[in-house]
């Protein structure tokens, strides 16, 4: 079910473009779809996909716990009430300054990425439990930015050292489990299979009761019932807790980036500028990501269809939103929805070339709720006046 024009129009009426829109509901949809098919599961969402605060609050009041990699996502997963004791601690940038505030806030599950980031909780609270991450290198068949399990990639231990600082924590009755995230926009179960053949090694030498598989599922066509089919098998065979932190699965395509037509040039390529481009969804630019556009409020049968490049409004060809897409006839004035948004959309948003972050809007039972204003030449220089 997708948002009407209707409503969309009443977005740019009301708080103007560009702005990132999330239906809370369908947040909702994709969770209870995780659920079902793995009732057995602990969800922690990756709060980087999206950390805005409906969003988290949304997920906070469905019993939804966080995976965090700093403090800002920390602290913002407790202030939506994510409570502590529901929050796990990830990232291969841990150092004494996280690892006191975590403390602090009373985490007490965390996800090791390498032995020199154990030595630093080594002196810490041993009330703390962990689990080991894997690098289970191998090649997660999706864009090398994303392929975090791959043996060129800077995340976890590999299969021996994991084993060896297993048997440490176990010794210490610190060890909860192994953790493995092999990437992101995985679509196929059998990267699933190989990383599980893996894990078989290490648990049955360590029968540690928790099993995270990480996040990573592709939005969309992720074949979630395979999947479930899969882990349920084994972690029935090793009697394991699992856990699961799907960022995108959850938000991705709850999320629309709501953006105008401010210019149209005719030629070799039509050029449609919007004005929102690579400071407000980078993924096209970055990891030329595909993501579904269309006009709001015109159809084929008002207008010829037309081949177009999407374009933001900055000086820099990579500022794109999409290419050759056919749509009828864009105008100036006009309004496109760009689909797919809410995971990694307003998160990596920047102000380059002094842009103004975009403002974020919830929709919930069809009323609108501001989310997160939209920024103001005053934010950006607010800092510097300091
Ligand atoms: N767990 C860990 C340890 C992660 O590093 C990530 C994402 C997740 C879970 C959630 O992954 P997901 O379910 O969202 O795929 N900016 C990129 C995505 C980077 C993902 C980084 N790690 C993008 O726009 O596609």
């Amino acid at each position: 079910m997708s948002l009407s024009d209707a409503l969309l129009q009443r977005v740019a009426e009301q708080y103007g473009t560009p702005t990132y829109i999330y239906d809370l509901e369908a947040i909702g949809r994709a969770l209870g779809r995780l659920r079902r098919a793995l009732p057995e599961a602990r969800i922690h969402y990756a709060v980087k996909a999206n950390p805005n605060g409906a969003v988290l609050r949304h997920l906070a009041a469905a019993g939804v716990g966080a995976e965090v990699i700093t403090l800002g996502e920390l602290r913002r997963a407790l202030a939506a009430g994510i409570p502590a004791k529901r929050v796990l601690l990830g990232g291969p940038g841990q150092d004494t300054a996280l690892i006191h505030q975590a403390l602090g806030c009373g985490v007490r599950q965390v996800s090791l990425d390498s032995l020199s980031q154990w030595r630093l909780w080594q002196a810490e609270d041993p009330q703390v439990g962990f689990l080991v991450r894997l690098n289970p290198a191998l090649d997660p068949r999706t864009h090398e930015h994303l392929a975090t399990g791959a043996a060129s990639s800077k995340f976890g231990m590999p299969l021996e050292e994991a084993g060896q600082l297993a048997e440490e924590l176990a010794a210490r009755g610190q060890l909860l489990g192994f953790h493995v995230h092999a990437g992101s926009q995985i679509g196929e179960l059998a990267v699933y299979e190989q990383i599980l053949a893996q894990l078989a090694e290490l648990y049955q030498q360590f029968p540690a009761g928790l099993l995270d598989i990480g996040g990573g599922f592709a939005v969309p066509n992720f074949p979630l019932a395979e999947f479930a089919t899969r882990l349920r098998d084994f972690i029935r065979r090793y009697d394991l807790q699992l856990v699961l932190e799907p960022g995108r699965y959850l938000v991705a395509e709850a999320g629309f980036l709501l953006t105008r037509v401010v210019q149209v040039k005719a030629g070799p390529v039509n050029h449609v500028i919007a004005d929102a481009g690579m400071a407000d969804l980078l993924r096209p630019a970055l990891y030329g990501a595909l993501h579904p556009i269309r006009l709001i409020g015109v159809t084929e049968t008002d207008r010829p269809l037309v081949m177009v490049d999407i374009d933001g409004p900055l000086c820099e060809n990579a500022d794109r939103l999409g290419r050759a897409r056919t749509l009828p006839s864009p105008r100036r004035g006009d309004l496109l929805l760009v689909e797919q948004a809410g995971a990694y959309g307003f998160t990596m948003a920047s102000n380059y070339a002094s842009s103004l972050r975009p403002a974020e809007v919830a929709v919930r039972d069809g009323g609108l709720i501001l989310a997160r204003r939209r920024e103001t030449v005053e934010d950006l220089l607010r800092l510097e006046d300091a």
